[in-house]
């Protein structure tokens, strides 16, 4: 029923089409997401990666289209997080005589799934594996974005089976990347790396630099679509991002109570726009934290704003905090501000966040009593405006 598609002679992809999977901590998908898996007909016959649990029977039956799955002599598990080894132990019982091939951190985490039941063959950086008339060559990724990641390459194809590594979220019909709207295609590739790999920038950009070493004709992420023409495009891309080198634009995220906190996010992006910052304004009760991560990544001022509630920040914000923290890049100028009716916990709660995610973040938060005057707004605006003269 569910059919394999070859992507260069004896390669098969089999892998699953998350239509509608919208949501991965934090993440939203929107255009839903592919958990690819890849099966290598050689005299050895090799998969690499699985599924999440839930699609096993999907990937199994793509499988079996092309060969018995009892036939697979290796299991190569790139990364062991659950959305691609999920399914692992429903492929190793039909698949009983498979060895699993990981880095050495894969497969400590490996063992908590088979439970010493299988074999385990731990491969460093420069290791191969000879599978008949292939020699797949193995190089570590450590901490992109987990410590047990490696990508796999098999030099007889010129193809790179990334993992994680240039993945997007995005569900499709076709299998490459040359075959969507490129738009839509390096938004997702880069809403991607905001959310999963720019904590980990710089141990990308050395990985990256390692993948152009190499001879490559494809680059087959498990997520998402397959790199064909536009490799070039995309390893310009990444080398880019992990240089996490801000632009003159900002993000104000805010939660507001009875509005005089989004009046101040108003004022805020008025005296930067009036200093040439490119202004990106998210009402946070109304908005995606995934989303606004992407323009994160390229903003030099990130201003955070909250209503003071029950003696702290307001839910909304406390959520944005926290997956901020994970996340944020650093070097930036955090910003943050709020309205109060008597105290002021939730903005000084907020610039001890944000001092946390590592922001350089002024002296005293930007804060006015909800009935706020004319001069109020005035010495809102004026701050801000120092804060970016300052900052110049
Ligand atoms: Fe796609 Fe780190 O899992």
């Amino acid at each position: 029923m569910f059919k394999a598609k070859e992507i260069k002679p004896g390669i098969w992809w089999v892998g699953v089409i998350e239509w509608n999977e919208r949501y991965i901590h934090g993440f939203t998908m929107p255009y839903g997401s592919t958990n690819n898996a890849y099966l290598i007909m050689d005299e050895h016959v090799t998969l690499v990666d699985t599924c999440t649990e839930r699609y096993w029977p999907e990937l199994l039956d793509r499988i079996s289209e092309i060969v018995d799955p009892v036939k697979i002599e290796y299991l190569i598990s790139n990364h062991a997080e659950k959305d691609h080894e999920g399914a692992l132990r429903e492929v190793l019982a039909a698949a009983p005589q498979a060895k699993i091939v990981a880095s050495p951190q894969g497969c400590k985490i490996l063992e908590t799934y088979v439970g010493g039941e299988r074999e385990l063959i731990p491969v460093k950086t420069g290791d191969t594996l000879t599978i008949g008339a292939r020699t797949l060559s193995f190089i570590q990724t450590t901490m992109v974005h987990w410590p047990d990641n490696m990508v796999t390459y098999s030099p007889a194809d010129k193809i790179l089976f990334s993992n994680d590594a240039f993945g997007q979220f995005l569900a499709t019909s076709e299998r490459f990347a040359d075959e969507v709207d490129p738009c839509l295609l390096f938004s997702c590739a880069k809403k991607y790396f905001a959310n999963i790999i720019m904590p980990f920038a710089k141990q990308t950009a050395k990985a990256v630099a390692a993948v152009k070493e190499l001879d490559l004709d494809m680059i087959a992420p498990s997520h998402g679509l397959i790199w064909r023409s536009q490799i070039a495009d995309i390893l310009d891309a990444y080398e880019a991002w992990c240089r996490l080198k801000p632009t003159d634009s900002a993000v104000i995220a805010y939660a507001s109570m009875y509005g005089t906190t989004d009046r101040m996010a108003r004022i805020i992006a008025e005296a930067m726009m009036e200093q040439g910052i490119s202004v990106r304004l998210y009402d946070l009760a109304v908005s995606d934290i995934s989303d606004i991560m992407t323009y994160i990544m390229d903003a030099k001022y990130v201003a955070v704003g909250s209503a003071c509630h029950n003696m702290t920040v307001l839910p909304e914000a406390g959520r944005f905090l926290t997956y901020l923290k994970g996340l944020a890049p650093k070097g930036r100028i955090g910003i943050p501000f709020g309205s109060f009716g008597w105290a002021q916990p939730a903005q000084k709660e907020i610039s001890t966040q944000l001092e946390g995610a590592g922001f350089a973040v002024p002296d005293a938060p930007l804060t006015t009593n909800w009935n706020d005057s004319p001069e109020d707004d005035q010495a809102l605006y004026d701050a801000v405006t120092q804060i970016i003269e300052s900052a110049e």
